[in-house]
């Protein structure tokens, strides 16, 4: 058999011959782009630049197939077979947040990229140019006259509700795959950190107008589909999504303590009630829980947001977070559109089951032997039984004891457009101090929040999870010490959760390597 690099020698050859005016236009170098392509982004890409790299296992979305020479997020035009090298050069640049495509703007020069492009759009063999463009014509500046009109353009014939929902957050339910055969979701509209491009109305508009090749989303310009729109349609379209955007509410690296508010009448003891949008909100960032027992990376939920209220007898914490699905083991509709296994929903309060006099807190994966915690869950329940809650209490991961009797804690939940929201209650203090947390008014105590997105095949250790935060019913003078603190806890929390990844990817490259 031919050697591959003998093969590859030859296509080379064969590439070169047909673009060696294209190259030198735009100077990039073969050989050096193979050096950095080797070092850079064979890991992922593969060797073949077929997307198959030791790293790939693990990703979703997959690395990019070279080998192809489709792209995804390209202005060229909806019925071009390439991108503009610009489209490649700025995926390359900045990354494509929401997935593993690292940026490497800060790490290769403009002259590296254009080197390494080169020899990725030799593994397909690209012409230099695509044959169409996409026409932008004449950008319709955002206004409430034209975000309404594409507010109505976006609902029409359930044009982008069928897949992205009736309020944007990719909760259309249907099952979806790409053509590679990869289980694909609609993007969440209303998160613009998970847009691979930007949620700038210039980039939606593209993506309107080309739609994302090898994905389910289509192109609204191309006058074969009856739903496709004109120029200044896709702008205001453009302009309704943008405004989707959660800005009050994300994440907020500044924001680490849950401000419980004393309530005036009596506690809500309903998710959907009014006042908890009155009272002010937390989101916290939560990542795959990948540091112990079976590990997860590709988990759905990527921040929760958090509320509180208390009175004298009583805490009452409100939990939203968007969840494409409502997971119902059971239901043959959830099962259609979930992946290989169907569980419950669920989330998780863990605390602490003293509250720490300094700022020690337990260990952030369940606690340890000596300094245990109380997890508050509710589940969110199947066609066979309601909707559940309980404390469990852990000293590990491993060692984990739902109780019998939780006394009066109680959970309920709701589902709407894509979110859950869940309100838990229970007593400040309870008569089991040696078990229960005992609130205190003023004091700080840690909180942190898992999550269980039942569609995606989380269930057990596989889940998102958030660092430790603190509740403090009733608001502090100053917040300083706890925000550095925090900030520091943070910083450690990511470094475990990235050399969990790294433990994970030696242990593979461990057992490949004695296979
Ligand atoms: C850690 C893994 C990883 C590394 C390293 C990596 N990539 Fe990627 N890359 C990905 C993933 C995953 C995607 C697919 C994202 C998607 O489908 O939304 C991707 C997609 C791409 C795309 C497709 C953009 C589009 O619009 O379709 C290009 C181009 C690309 N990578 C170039 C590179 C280059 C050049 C390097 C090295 C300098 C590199 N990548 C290194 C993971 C990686
Ligand atoms: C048939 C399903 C479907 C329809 C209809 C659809 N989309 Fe999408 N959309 C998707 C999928 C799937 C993705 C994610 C593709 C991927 O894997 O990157 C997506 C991604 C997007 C993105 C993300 C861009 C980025 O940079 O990440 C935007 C914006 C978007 N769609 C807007 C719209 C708008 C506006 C409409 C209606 C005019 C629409 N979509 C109609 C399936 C659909």
């Amino acid at each position: 058999m031919l050697d591959i690099r003998v093969l590859k020698a030859l296509a080379l050859t064969f590439f070169l011959s047909f673009t060696a005016g294209a190259l030198l236009a735009q100077e990039g170098d073969l050989d050096r782009g193979e050096e950095i392509y080797i070092k850079r982004c064979l890991q992922c890409h593969g060797e073949d630049g077929d997307g198959l790299g030791p790293a790939a296992e693990r990703l979703n979305p997959p690395p990019r197939d070279f080998s192809l020479g489709l792209y995804k997020f390209v202005t060229s035009g909806f019925d071009a077979d390439m991108p503009n090298d610009g489209d490649m050069i700025r995926m390359i640049t900045d990354g494509m947040p929401g997935t593993a495509m690292p940026g490497w703007g800060d790490m290769l020069s403009e002259q590296d990229i254009l080197d390494v492009l080169v020899y990725i759009k030799y593994f397909a063999e690209l012409e230099d140019e695509p044959e169409t463009q996409t026409d932008f014509g004449v950008q319709v500046a955002s206004s409430p006259e034209s975000i309404a009109a594409g507010r109505v353009l976006f609902e029409e014939n359930d044009r982008c509700t069928e897949c992205h929902g009736a309020e944007g957050r990719g909760d259309g339910i249907k099952r979806l795959r790409d053509d590679n055969g990869d289980r694909t979701w609609p993007r969440n509209l209303t998160k613009p950190w998970t847009f691979r491009a930007s949620n700038d109305p210039r980039d939606i508009f593209a993506r309107i107008s080309i739609g994302i090749p090898t994905t389910q989303m289509p192109s609204f310009a191309d006058p074969a589909s009856n739903k496709s729109l004109t120029i200044e349609e896709r702008w205001n379209v453009a302009n309704y999504v943008a405004s989707l955007a959660k800005t009050e509410e994300v994440v907020n690296p500044a924001n680490f303590v849950v401000q419980g508010t004393r309530a005036e009448g009596a506690l809500p003891t309903t998710p959907d009630d009014e006042i908890w949008a009155s009272l002010k909100s937390s989101t916290f960032m939560m990542v795959p829980q990948i540091v112990g027992g079976e590990r997860f990376f590709t988990t759905a939920n990527d921040t929760i947001t958090v509320r509180a209220l208390y009175d004298d007898a009583k805490v009452a914490i409100h939990l939203e977070w968007d969840d494409r699905t409502k997971s119902i083991p059971g239901d043959a509709k959830a099962a259609s559109i979930a992946d290989a296994e169907l569980y419950e929903d669920a989330v998780a309060i863990q605390l602490p089951r003293e509250i720490p006099t300094g700022m020690e807190k337990p260990y952030f994966l369940m606690g340890d032997g000596t300094d245990p915690v109380n997890l508050w869950r509710w589940s969110s329940g199947s066609t066979d039984k309601p909707e559940s809650a309980g404390i469990v209490d852990a000293m590990g991961i491993e060692d984990q004891q739902p109780r019998g009797d939780s006394g009066d804690f109680q959970a309920t939940g709701s589902f709407l457009n894509g979110t859950w929201r869940v309100v838990m209650t229970r007593s400040l203090r309870t008569s089991a101090p040696e078990t229960d947390l005992q609130f205190e008014e003023g004091r700080f105590v840690p909180i942190s929040f898992f999550a269980w997105d039942g569609s995606n095949s989380e269930t057990g250790t596989g889940h998102s999870m958030t660092t430790w935060y603190w509740l403090q019913l009733k608001p502090a003078p100053s917040m300083k010490p706890i925000f550095y603190g925090a900030l520091a806890g943070l910083l450690m929390f990511l470094v475990l959760i990235w050399w969990g990844a790294k433990g994970a990817a030696r242990g593979r490259k461990a057992r490949d390597d004695a296979a």
